[in-house]
């Protein structure tokens, strides 16, 4: 798929929030709602419709966690989810952040494949989290959502001589 076309952006002021979309990441829209206010919020534009977003949520002045990543279930699985993750890092790099987090249930097999193929790295399993923070029982992929899986990734430069460079 071609993706020139695509557009990258923040949200507007004053426009509205497109729950639909990251009640496709995070099925509870009380939590969506709680880290929305401390997060910065990335929306992909396609022919004036939009169609992914992202939310990039500061930890401290060196971490930032993907709090929600998303896309439209008709453009999942053409590259827009590698492509969202890869702007993602941009943004938290030029923010001055030197590690990228990004948390997912110990069912989401293709989310565990696609982050870890980018890059990311099991770094923490919060035993319980799901249970404790969603009233409801999630299943997916045939397996009780249970646990949450935390993945990092470092966002040093790489200089030409590939030699990593933390002097800016
Ligand atoms: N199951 C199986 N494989 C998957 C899945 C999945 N759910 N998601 C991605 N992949 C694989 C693709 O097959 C592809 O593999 P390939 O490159 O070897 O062909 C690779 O990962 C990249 O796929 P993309 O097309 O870039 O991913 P996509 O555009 O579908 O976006 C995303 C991935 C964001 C997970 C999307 O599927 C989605 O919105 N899913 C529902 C919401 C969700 O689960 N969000 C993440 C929750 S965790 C969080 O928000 C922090």
């Amino acid at each position: 798929m071609d993706w020139q076309a695509l557009t990258i952006r923040p949200l507007r002021v004053g426009e509205g929030i497109p729950f639909e979309l990251l009640l496709l990441a995070d099925p509870s829209r009380a939590l969506i709602e709680a880290y929305l206010p401390n997060a910065n919020l990335y929306l992909a534009d396609w022919e004036e419709q939009i169609i992914g977003a992202y939310l990039l949520y500061p930890l401290d002045e060196q971490k930032a966690e993907i709090k929600n990543i998303a896309v439209a279930e008709a453009w999942q699985g053409k590259g827009l989810g590698q492509i969202l993750l890869k702007h993602a890092e941009e943004v938290a790099r030029a923010n001055g952040f030197d590690t990228l987090l990004i948390g997912t249930a110990n069912s989401s097999i293709g989310q565990l494949y696609l982050y870890q193929k980018l890059g990311f790295e099991m770094l923490e399993i919060r035993k319980g989290f799901f249970l404790e923070h969603y009233e409801e029982e999630l299943w997916e992929n045939g397996l009780r959502v249970r646990d949450m899986v935390v993945l990092g990734k470092g966002l040093a430069r790489v200089t030409i001589n590939g030699s990593a460079d933390d002097t800016d």
